[in-house]
C-alpha cells in the first residue's frame, strides 16, 4: 500500500494540522506550498509535534511545469488538495484573481493524476455550495444554490470538475470534504490559524481582541430570525476535521468507495449562535471579551449546519472534541503567537 501522500497548501492552517494527522497515522508527506498565506516556520511546528520533518517544496500549484517535476520526482498515489484563497469578500472584489488561482492549480493538480496515472484526491470543499439553504441541517443531498461569490463558485466548479473526471477515468476517485466552519488549534499550541491583516472570521477576530490586537468584536447582526438573534453555524474543531482527512484517504486507498466519487459534510451537526460562541470563549478561558451588536454583514445566511449521518456512517468518522476545548485552545495558541502568559 503506497502510503505516501502530496498535501498542496500543506503549510496552511488546515493543510498543516492534517499533515500533522497524517504523519501520526504513518503516511509520509510531502508538501508543496507557495506561501502566499502562510509561513515557512509552520513546517517546524508540524516537526516539533511529532517529531518527523516533511518532505517541503515550495511551489506554487498554477505552475504546471513545477507541478509536472514534482510528480516526475515522487511516487505519491494519493493527494490532498488545500491550495486555494478563501476570502470571500476579496473574491467579490477580484473574481479572476480567484477564479484563475482556484481553478488553474486544481486543473493543474488533476490533469498531472490522470497523466502519471494517480489515484486519489480529497478536495476541499464547503459549506459555502449549500448557500441558504430551504432545509437544516443539510444533507449531501440538500441541493446546492447558485453561489453567492466568485469564492463559492469556485468550490462548486472544482467539486464538479472532480465528479466529470471520476466518471470518464477508471484510475481516478475524489472524495470532497464540505467544511463548515473550521476553528481551533492544534492542542500543543505549536501550530494554528494565521491570518493575514484584519481577520474576517470569527474566531481568530475573537482571539485577536482578547489579545487586544483588536479593540471591539462586532457581533454581525442580533435581528436574524434565531432564538437570540445571531447567526447560527457549525464549528467544526481543526484536529476532527484534519482526522476527516485522513479517513477520506484511507477509504480511497483501500478502494472502498465504488462510486469514486463522494461528497461528505464534515461538520459536528450542532448549530451554535455568535452569542454562544462569544460566551463559550469568554467562560473556557475565564475572561470578559469587548463586543457589540454591529449591523448585519453582507452575504451572511441565517443559519446552516450540517447533517452528519453520511460521515459517521461511512467514513466512521465523528467530531469529538467540545466546543469549550476548541475554544481554549484558539486561545492559548493566539497567547503562544503573540507572546502573552
Ligand atoms: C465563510 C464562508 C465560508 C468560508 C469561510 C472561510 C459563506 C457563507 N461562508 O464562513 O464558505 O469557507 O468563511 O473563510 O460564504 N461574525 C461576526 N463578527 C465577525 C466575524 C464573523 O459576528 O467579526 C459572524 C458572521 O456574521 C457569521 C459567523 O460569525 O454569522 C461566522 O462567520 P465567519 O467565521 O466569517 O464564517 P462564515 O461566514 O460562516
Amino acid at each position: 500500500m503506497n502510503k505516501r501522500v502530496l498535501v498542496t497548501g500543506g503549510a496552511g492552517y488546515i493543510g498543516s494540522h492534517t499533515t500533522v494527522e497524517l504523519i501520526k497515522a504513518g503516511y509520509e508527506v510531502i508538501v508543496v506550498d507557495n506561501l502566499s498565506n502562510s509561513d515557512r516556520a509552520v513546517m517546524k511546528g508540524i516537526e516539533q509535534i511529532t517529531g518527523i520533518s516533511p518532505r517541503f517544496i515550495e511551489a506554487d500549484c498554477c505552475d504546471r511545469e513545477a507541478m509536472r517535476r514534482i510528480f516526475e520526482e515522487h511516487d505519491f498515489q494519493s493527494v490532498i488538495h488545500f491550495a486555494a484563497f478563501k476570502a470571500v469578500g476579496e473574491s467579490v472584489a477580484e473574481p479572476l484573481k480567484y477564479y484563475r488561482n482556484n481553478l488553474v492549480s486544481l486543473l493543474n493538480v488533476v490533469e498531472l493524476m490522470v497523466e502519471y496515472k494517480r489515484r486519489n484526491i480529497v478536495f476541499s470543499s464547503s459549506a459555502t455550495v449549500y448557500g441558504d439553504a430551504d432545509t437544516l441541517p443539510v444533507t449531501e443531498l440538500t441541493p446546492r444554490k447558485p453561489a453567492t461569490s466568485p469564492y463559492g463558485n469556485t468550490k462548486q466548479m472544482s467539486e464538479d470538475v472532480l465528479r466529470d473526471t471520476a466518471a470518464a477515468c477508471d484510475g481516478f476517485a475524489s472524495i470532497a470534504l464540505r467544511y463548515f466552519n473550521p476553528i481551533g488549534a492544534h492542542p500543543s499550541a505549536l501550530i494554528g490559524e494565521l491570518p493575514r491583516g484584519v481577520p474576517n472570521n470569527l474566531v481568530p477576530y475573537i482571539t485577536q481582541t482578547a489579545a487586544g490586537i483588536r479593540e471591539r468584536l462586532s457581533i454581525f447582526g442580533d435581528d436574524y430570525p434565531t432564538a437570540d438573534g445571531s447567526c447560527l453555524r457549525d464549528y467544526i474543531d481543526i484536529v476532527d476535521l484534519a482526522r476527516a482527512h485522513v479517513v477520506a484517504i484511507e477509504r480511497m486507498i483501500e478502494h472502498r468507495n465504488q462510486k469514486r466519487y463522494e461528497v461528505f459534510n464534515v461538520g459536528t451537526g450542532k448549530p451554535v449562535s455568535v452569542f454562544e460562541l462569544v460566551h463559550c470563549f469568554e467562560e473556557a478561558n475565564n475572561l470578559k471579551l469587548n463586543y457589540a451588536v454591529a449591523p448585519r454583514r453582507a452575504g451572511d445566511v441565517t443559519a446552516v449546519w450540517a447533517d452528519t449521518t453520511l460521515a459517521n456512517n461511512t467514513l466512521g468518522w465523528h467530531a469529538e472534541r467540545e466546543l469549550a476545548d476548541t475554544l481554549r485552545a484558539a486561545w492559548q495558541w493566539e497567547k503562544s503567537v503573540r507572546g502573552i502568559e
